[in-house]
């Protein structure tokens, strides 16, 4: 039996089967199953991969005990506090962080291509007025892809990081533009002028003339929250960009599948569902009514913004985020009414045997929505607010996957429960 290995034994024939053990940097030991099935015939179970590690990374690292969050080493609260979205992405993206000329390189490469082709304005029209711009997003991203076909393959460094600096620069282009539709506004172009958050809410806000009101502490809010947003390793999200590229579609198909799957209530859609789950509880006298359907096994309601997969203890992202709400609580309109209530919720959860038994501490989630409506961002562009910030770390993951040479096609197997063979009748 080698010494850094764990042994199976089946107890039904007593058969050992040794799978090695590989040391990570920090973090779990990992054992490597990759012969599970060749040596044992058995395949393993684990429903939403709870205890299972898709892939090596060197990009993001979670301790959810200890709620630490770091981008390549450098932790959270450092780059949400002491440097920009932009430093954070050209980090995740080249692994160290930007000098400033690095940055202000950085910076004009993204202005550049903050343009979309004018004929990606008619598949805007396509859509409903009232079409959500997830929807719109997920598709314009893409569409971004037929008017790049003639570089679609990434062989080079430099394919790969013009692709990368294209589709961080045209997102929040494509997610303004996806707003001022659907409001019926005409569309406001990119003003290379503005900083890359700043221009996201000129682009948001402004009037054709080019009046708008932007206040700078509204630019260094929203720029923390891309931020905090930027990465979280294998999320559902992320899982499903990397399986996307597993099969060598184009990073636009990757990214679009990232969008779908962000989309989703208990993932990125969770700061939407936040706020309107706060409007529906409606008054801080109802609070216990909904606690009581969040514990209740037989009521499918739950709390939205409560829970982690990883954290379970609290999520570092929450705790930055709740410090910026506070601060912002005089500076920006914050919804006193809705934050009445979230406070009556987070006071009751984090004291309620049923919450603190299973881990439930408050998500990112549960403040960013607050911020948000006090950025008099609306509730349907939440989600594409976490887009942006993700972006770059789903683009960090796709990359960092197209570099490991032993990469495989993701292609689980299940535990098959349907029927046996079945004669035809006729
Ligand atoms: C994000 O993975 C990431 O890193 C995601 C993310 C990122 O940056 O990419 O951090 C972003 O998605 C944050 C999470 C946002 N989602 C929500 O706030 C939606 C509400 N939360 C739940 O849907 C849930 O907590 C999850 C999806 C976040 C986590 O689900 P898990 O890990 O699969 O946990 P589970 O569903 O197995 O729950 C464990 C127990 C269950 O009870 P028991 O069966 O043990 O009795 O906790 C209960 C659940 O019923 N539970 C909740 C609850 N979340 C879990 N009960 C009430 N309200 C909740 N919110």
């Amino acid at each position: 039996m080698a010494n850094n290995s764990i042994t199976v034994i089946d107890n039904r024939t007593g058969n050992k089967f040794d799978f090695p053990i590989v040391q990570p940097t920090i973090g779990p030991d990992v054992v490597d199953i990759s012969s599970f099935y060749k040596n044992t015939g058995m395949f393993t179970f684990d429903r939403g991969f709870t205890s299972t590690a898709s892939c090596r990374s060197n990009i993001t690292y979670i301790d959810g005990g200890a709620g630490k969050l770091m981008y390549r080493g450098y932790d959270i609260g450092y780059l949400a506090t002491k440097k920009t979205f932009l430093d954070a992405t050209y980090l995740l993206l080249h692994k160290e962080l930007p000098t400033k000329e690095q940055l202000d390189n950085f910076n004009l490469e993204l202005k550049k291509r903050s343009f979309i082709n004018e004929s990606m304005k008619k598949l805007f029209d396509a859509f409903p007025d009232n079409a959500h711009p997830m929807a719109i997003l997920s598709s314009a991203v893409a569409a971004l892809s037929a008017f790049y076909s003639d570089s679609l393959d990434m062989d080079t460094p430099e394919e790969v990081i013009e692709m990368a600096h294209r589709i961080i620069a045209k997102i929040p282009t494509i997610a303004a533009f996806s707003y001022r539709y659907s409001k019926g506004l005409p569309v406001i172009y990119p003003d290379l002028d503005k900083g890359f958050t700043e221009n996201f809410l000129y682009m948001l806000r402004a009037y054709p003339h080019g009046y708008v009101e932007l206040k700078p502490i509204e630019v260094e809010a929203l720029d923390t929250i891309f931020t905090l947003h930027a990465d979280h390793e294998q999320n559902a999200s992320t899982t499903a960009v990397r399986v996307v590229a597993s099969t060598q579609a184009h990073p636009y198909a990757a990214v679009s599948s990232g969008v779908g799957a962000l989309w989703g209530r208990a993932h990125g859609g969770a700061n939407e569902s936040v706020i309107r789950q706060l409007e529906m509880i409606g008054s801080v006298d109802n609070v216990d009514k909904f606690i009581a359907k969040a514990k209740d096994k037989n009521d499918p309601f739950r709390l939205m913004g409560f829970g982690h997969r990883v954290y379970k203890n609290f999520d570092p992202r929450a705790t930055i985020l709740k410090e910026l709400r506070d601060k912002l609580t005089d500076e920006l309109d914050i919804d006193s009414h809705l934050l009445e209530i979230a406070n009556k919720i987070e006071k009751i959860a984090l004291s309620d045997e049923y919450f603190v038994k299973r881990h439930l501490y408050p998500n990112i989630d549960f403040y960013s929505g607050l911020i948000l409506n006090a950025l008099r961002i609306p509730k349907e562009m939440f989600a594409v607010i976490f887009v942006m910030g993700r972006t770059p770390g789903w683009i960090a993951q796709w990359v960092e996957l197209k570099e490991q040479k032993d990469m495989k096609i993701a292609r689980p197997r299940q535990l098959y429960l349907g029927p046996l063979e079945r004669t035809p009748k006729s």
